[in-house]
């Protein structure tokens, strides 16, 4: 057996995916051999979700039953809304909030003896689709109770983005909004065995069920080194614009002063800049252009700019997907601790595609640490220590 220490398990190959692939050097992702500014420009967040979990791109007549399907697992059980109120009473963070409401999202399946070990794959999808088709309402519904208001029915005649946007604002959205939601679903629906995926599938090898690895992708996300950077970049952005400095004296400043990592810079696989965040900062400057107020765009420019100047785009300190999508949901008028969660609603897709493929050849997940603790210690009873 190797002795050989992989710290964060860097580079370490612990199964086989035919889901997405990333080409660090390039900068480039694929999804099923189809690469990412193809699917976010030209199919929906549904027909990549489909993609994803079947490996090949459906028909028109697949597509239509697989959003119909999705469609009619919308609504939540009064018990799971319930439990949304009380979160957002007690003032719950949105992460922790969806993390609580997945996981209670079992107890109202109706497939119950759909457990991994006898799941057939289509059981197991239909689970799948159950989550990713509940997390938009549960959502939403947190949101609207925090801000004193009704959660909105969801509505089976619109996309599965337009759809989100219409329960957390009221309002169906505009065709350019939906169609930027949708690409920035398409873009965060997978991305290899990063933290949350590895989590997912550490938890599906187990053979336990989905909800229990969706929850624990959610936990795994919600760290500032993973999924937490979105917000944090927005919060950056919006603590710049209160101050007196400008983007690149106020970045330079905490550097020095505190050794600090600028938030959406920098990615494990990436040593370019990351393709999703090309696509993203499109959006984010067409919607500064067409709203008219160029502020967040231009202030995420400026900053990716200095760290191009500064060589550090170079050195592989480029922006990755979390910087330019930030300023595209502001600019879309959601709320800034949504934005985290968002992206466990789409990347909901890859844990339940990564977690059914690992099953399918399901071997547990079970690494060693080096024991560095002591052997030969005498124990001393309480009353003598
Ligand atoms: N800002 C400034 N410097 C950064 C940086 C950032 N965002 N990210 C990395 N660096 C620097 C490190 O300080 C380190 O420099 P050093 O060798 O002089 O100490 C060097 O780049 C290598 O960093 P390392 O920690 O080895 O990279 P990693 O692969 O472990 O980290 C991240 C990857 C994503 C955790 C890291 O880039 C980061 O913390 N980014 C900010 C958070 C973020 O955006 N997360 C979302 C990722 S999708």
């Amino acid at each position: 057996m190797s002795e050989e220490l992989q710290k964060g398990l860097e580079g370490v190959l612990v199964s086989e995916s035919s889901l997405s692939y990333i080409d660090g050097e390039a900068g480039r992702l694929v999804y099923r051999g189809y690469d990412i500014d193809d699917l976010a420009s030209r199919a929906s967040f549904e027909e990549v979700i489909y993609l994803l979990w079947n490996g090949e791109l459906p028909t028109a007549e697949e597509l239509s039953a697989f959003k119909s399907a999705m469609a009619d697992e919308r609504a939540v059980a009064d018990d799971v809304l319930d439990t949304a109120a009380a979160l957002a009473e007690a003032d719950e963070k949105p992460m922790a909030a969806i993390r609580t409401l997945v996981s209670s999202l079992s107890a109202e399946d109706p497939d119950p003896e759909a457990e991994a070990e006898e799941a057939t794959l289509e059981s197991a999808q239909r689970k799948g689709r159950r989550i990713t088709a509940k997390i938009p309402t549960v959502l939403a519904a947190f949101d609207r109770y925090r801000r004193g208001e009704e959660p909105l029915d969801p509505r089976s005649d619109l996309s599965h983005a337009a759809n989100f946007l219409y329960m957390l604002t009221g309002e169906e959205p505009d065709p350019v909004a939906e169609e930027t939601f949708d690409q920035a679903l398409t873009l965060h629906a997978d991305h290899g065995l990063n933290a949350s995926t590895f989590t997912a599938m550490v938890i599906g090898s187990t053979l336990a069920d989905l909800y229990s690895a969706v929850t624990g992708g959610i936990g795994a996300l919600s760290g500032p080194l993973h999924g937490g950077a979105n917000q944090d970049v927005m919060e950056l952005l919006l603590d710049i614009d209160a101050s007196d400095e400008g983007p690149v004296e106020y970045v330079e400043r905490r550097r020095e002063a505190e050794g600090w990592r600028v938030p959406g810079m920098g990615h494990r696989v990436y040593s370019v800049k990351d393709p999703r965040a090309v696509i993203l900062e499109k959006k984010s400057e067409e919607l500064g252009q067409s709203s008219g107020d160029p502020t967040w765009y231009d202030m995420a420019d400026a900053i990716e700019s200095h760290f191009e100047g500064a060589g550090l785009v170079e050195e592989g300190i480029a922006p990755n997907v979390d910087f330019y999508s930030g300023t595209v949901y502001y600019q879309l008028g959601i709320p800034v601790d949504m934005f985290t969660p968002i992206f466990a609603m789409s990347r909901a897709a890859g844990w339940i595609g990564h977690t059914l493929e690992y099953q399918a050849e399901n071997r547990l997940i079970r690494p060693r640490a080096r024991y560095t603790g002591g052997k030969q210690q005498t124990f001393v009873p309480l009353d003598e220590r």
